[in-house]
């Protein structure tokens, strides 16, 4: 299908670690609006600031000399025809889906929903979401009807935050529509941008549930490894050794143990679970793997202080050091991070916890964790150093195993023999 750059103006609803970079992208070849709620981070975009650290230097300036717009206004939504929806898709408390901004989201696009548009969600959701959802609200608010007046698509996003190789226009996206002629419209769109290609789905339900289950699968697979962790741990032989040897078959699958936090592995699969049991189906495989994953924090935390005990270190009012707060290996992305586990859990023994990280922002840590993050590292003043991270700037860190520290080696960083303990 051919598409007319003159006829295409796009919207991007949510400029986080998805929307920014899409956006960016889109606007290399049509007009796009940037769109966020936050006025902070619209401010500090407008001005060429990328609050994700995702673009390449000067990428976000150089879009908003061309074709890039960036506002909190709504009002500029009217001049839009295709509107992508990259809003938040957390958890609620109880760990059921929070689908207001999705809600809110597609409330405002049906204020300006016009005759032939095009509303693309990007949002990470349950399969069925979008059109028993989202459509609902569009149809109501703009007073249009569905499939006759306005499409809709599905294109989930893929990224990888932190991963310099792996980006949005070289990671193959799947799309899809509401109509054939919407799935071939969605489809071409994304395939000016993208350059692996896509992959076109036969309906949004599917595209959806491909999204879920991708993640689910890494969650379940990680469990495996963190129940592995937890037998090989009582059994007194190193995990990490057993994957090893393992891992000469062909077959075996290289998954490792660890802290599954951020927003997407342990969340995604709740959505899944959400709409499995919705439709009479108790998803167990799905929620025991999270139950396992979620207990990481706790396990690890255990584990130092045993050891602590064992070299006859003071766990009450001894000095622990956490290096690394963000969910994952380089980004500064500390929302949702299952460090903060081991962070409490250790606090809870009456140790004294430091923590560093030097990507993720202070203030950011500080309002979400109230923790105030270390900026100098002087490793000598503490008995107990646990790895959670495997930030690049940590490998080759200069820490030795005495006898008066516990070294904890969460990702397998450090020298094998400067360690006293792997995941
Ligand atoms: N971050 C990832 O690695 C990743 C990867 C694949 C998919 N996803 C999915 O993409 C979606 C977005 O994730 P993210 O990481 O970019 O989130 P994010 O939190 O980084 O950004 C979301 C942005 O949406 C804005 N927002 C919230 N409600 C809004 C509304 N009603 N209207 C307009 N803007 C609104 C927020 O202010 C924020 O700037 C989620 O569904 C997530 O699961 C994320």
């Amino acid at each position: 299908m051919e598409l007319d750059p003159k006829h295409i103006r796009i919207a991007v609803l949510g400029l986080g670690y998805v929307g920014l970079p899409l956006a960016v992208a889109f606007s290399k070849k049509y007009e796009t609006i940037g769109f966020d709620i936050n006025t902070e981070k619209v401010f500090f975009m407008s001005n060429g600031v990328d609050p994700t650290d995702e673009l390449e230097e000067g990428a976000l300036s150089e879009a908003l000399e061309g074709q890039l717009s960036i506002t909190h206004d709504p009002s500029s939504l009217a001049h839009a025809n295709i509107y992508i929806i990259t809003v938040p898709t957390d958890i609620n408390p109880d760990k059921s889906p929070n689908l207001e901004p999705l809600i809110k989201s597609s409330e405002l696009v049906g204020q300006y929903l016009k005759a032939k548009d095009l509303v693309i969600y990007e949002s990470t959701t349950y399969p069925g979401c979008t059109e028993e959802v989202c459509v609902p609200i569009l149809e109501k608010v703009s007073g249009l009807t569905f499939n006759q007046d306005f499409t809709v698509g599905y294109s989930p996003e893929r990224i990888n935050p932190g991963d310099k190789q792996r980006k949005l226009t070289n990671i193959l996206k799947v799309t899809s529509g509401s109509t054939p002629e919407a799935a071939q419209r969605v489809d071409a769109l994304y395939n000016t941008i993208i350059e692996a290609g896509t992959h076109l789905a036969p309906s949004i339900k599917v595209a959806e549930a491909a999204k879920a289950i991708e993640n689910a699968q890494r969650d379940v697979n990680i469990s495996f490894m963190n129940e592995l962790a937890l037998i090989f741990d009582k059994l007194g032989i190193d995990t990490g050794d057993v994957l090893e040897a393992a891992g000469t078959k062909w077959n075996f699958l290289p998954f490792k143990p660890g802290l599954v936090g951020g927003h997407c592995i342990s969340v995604d699969p709740y959505y899944l679970a959400h709409k499995a049991q919705q439709v009479g189906h108790d998803p167990e495989v799905i929620l025991s793997g999270r139950k396992i994953n979620d207990g990481m924090g706790l396990h690890v935390a255990g584990s130092v202080v045993k050891l602590m005990n064992q070299k006859d270190l003071p766990v009450k009012g001894g000095k622990a050091l956490i290096l690394g707060l963000a969910f994952k290996e380089n980004t500064g992305d500390v929302r949702n991070s299952k460090v903060i586990d081991v962070y409490h859990e250790l606090k809870s023994f009456g140790l004294t916890v430091d923590v560093h990280d030097p990507l993720a922002n202070p203030a950011q840590a500080e309002r979400v964790y109230g923790i105030q993050l270390i900026q100098e590292l002087s490793l000598s003043d503490y008995q107990a150093i646990i790895l959670a991270v495997a930030h690049d700037a940590y490998k080759g860190l200069d820490i030795q195993r005495s006898t008066d520290l516990v070294v904890y080696d969460l990702k397998g960083v450090l020298p094998r023999q400067n360690v006293d303990k792997r995941l």
